[in-house]
């Protein structure tokens, strides 16, 4: 049983690790792509949906210090970077690329805080879990921004085929989820 709850633990903690990561760079990356797109509607959904991450972020925080753990440096530092470099690229990188890749971003937020409740439930962390869940629905949001987006762009076809993500996909991903 103790081996179970230090398994749930350390598992919890990795993925929150990357997540308190992902925050940042998807934080730093939206920062560059609201100021690069144009309509009202994108900049206000782009600048929220920054918003709500850094929110997620000191959640996640709060998670690891409740855990004794906390962010592990490499990783924010390279991902941080990441989304620090994708946000200046905003401007140079088309309309459709930054849209994609975050809706696809978005996509594996959901997995991830999914995994993460489900750790925080064995380890009988109701809450955290609870606030998890929550966090899950929040990245769903975000991820079906960027869906409604892309949808119906010439170049969607294309890249939906190599990558895997797009409209289509996540239908046939819900039919077969239980
Ligand atoms: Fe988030
Ligand atoms: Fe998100």
């Amino acid at each position: 049983m103790k081996k179970d709850r230090e398994f749930h633990r350390r598992k919890l903690v990795e993925i929150l690790q990357y997540a308190h990561a992902g925050e940042l760079g998807a934080a730093r990356a939206y920062h560059g792509h609201w100021q690069a797109v144009t309509t009202p509607d994108e900049v206000e959904g782009i600048r929220r949906i920054e918003k709500e991450e850094w929110v997620h972020r000191a959640a996640v925080k709060r998670m690891l210090t409740a855990l004794g753990g906390k962010p592990f440096f490499p990783l924010e530092m390279a991902i941080g970077t990441v989304g620090a470099v994708l946000g200046a690229l905003c401007p140079v990188s088309g309309w459709f690329f930054p849209m994609y890749f975050a809706g696809r971003l978005e996509f594996g937020n959901v997995d991830q805080y999914e995994d993460a409740a489900y750790h925080a439930r064995k380890l009988g962390l109701k809450e955290m879990a609870r606030e998890l869940h929550a966090m899950t629905a929040t990245e769903r949001e975000h991820e079906l921004f960027f869906m409604n987006k892309v949808e119906g762009h010439p170049l969607l076809p294309l890249v939906q085929w190599v990558l895997r993500w797009g409209p289509p996909m996540r239908k046939i991903r819900q039919e077969v989820r239980p």
